[in-house]
């Protein structure tokens, strides 16, 4: 199954401007930004041996921080622009793969299982019934013992929506707004409930006031 807005999400007319915006840490979209994702990797601890999957890898700022002792990485994004802004900052991981495909409907192909299921900034683009499809197929495609490592744009609840964008109106911060208003924020809460029912031990850390990240841990492996 496809995701209904992914081509409304793809960054390829963004591919040029996207290192140099997100820079910008005084924006409330991008702060924690490169702290979320030096934490995302600390976090996945990805190790000799290891695969790896990244879904919505963009222009690669995550996986430049993967270390070449992993097995594997495969990433995934629709945006062809933004894997050609990645390519030459991955040529460190010795086995690499890029499929330009939707972070949902990749899943139907033959991937196999992965130790370390990694995304940042990209789940947001999923209504909130795509993104639970996508956390059953993250379950799937993780090795008892794997991980998942998410960082996005979130909202600890619904009623932050309306809270959240008054606030930044009055700051003048109307490209917040618009992307409170029109995109599919995590909602924290819920989310965290809902990887919890389907089995996973999950782990919240808050890096501003807009950006969290979630490591989701299926339990199991060698003790
Ligand atoms: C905000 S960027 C984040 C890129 C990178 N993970 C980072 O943190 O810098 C979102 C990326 O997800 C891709 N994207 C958005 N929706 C997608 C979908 N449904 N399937 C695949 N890629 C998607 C976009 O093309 C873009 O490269």
């Amino acid at each position: 199954m496809r995701s209904l807005h992914v081509d409304d999400y793809n960054h390829d007319d963004y591919a040029d401007k996207y290192d140099e915006d997100v820079l910008h840490e005084d924006n409330p979209i991008r702060e924690g930004y490169h702290a979320l994702l030096d934490w995302g990797i600390q976090t996945a601890d990805v190790g000799k041996g290891s695969r790896v999957l990244e879904l919505g890898s963009g222009t690669g700022n995550l996986t430049a921080r993967i270390p070449a002792v992993c097995r594997e990485v495969v990433c995934v994004d629709i945006s062809q622009d933004m894997e050609e802004i990645a390519r030459p900052k991955v040529a460190h991981l010795p086995q690499r793969s890029f499929i330009a495909e939707d972070i949902l409907h990749v899943f139907d192909r033959p991937l196999g299982r992965f130790d370390c299921i990694l995304s940042m900034y990209t789940v947001h683009h999923l209504i909130e019934s795509e993104k639970r499809l996508l956390f059953h197929r993250v379950w799937e495609h993780l090795v008892p013992g794997g991980k998942a490592v998410f960082g996005d744009l979130m909202l600890e609840n619904p009623g932050q929506r309306e809270s959240k964008m008054a606030l930044y109106r009055e700051a003048g911060e109307d490209e917040t707004v618009e992307s409170i208003a029109e995109e599919f924020f995590w909602l924290l809460d819920e989310a965290v409930e809902y990887l919890e029912t389907i089995g996973f031990v999950v782990t919240v850390k808050r890096f501003s006031d807009l950006s969290f990240g979630v490591l989701a841990e299926k339990p199991g492996g060698t003790v």
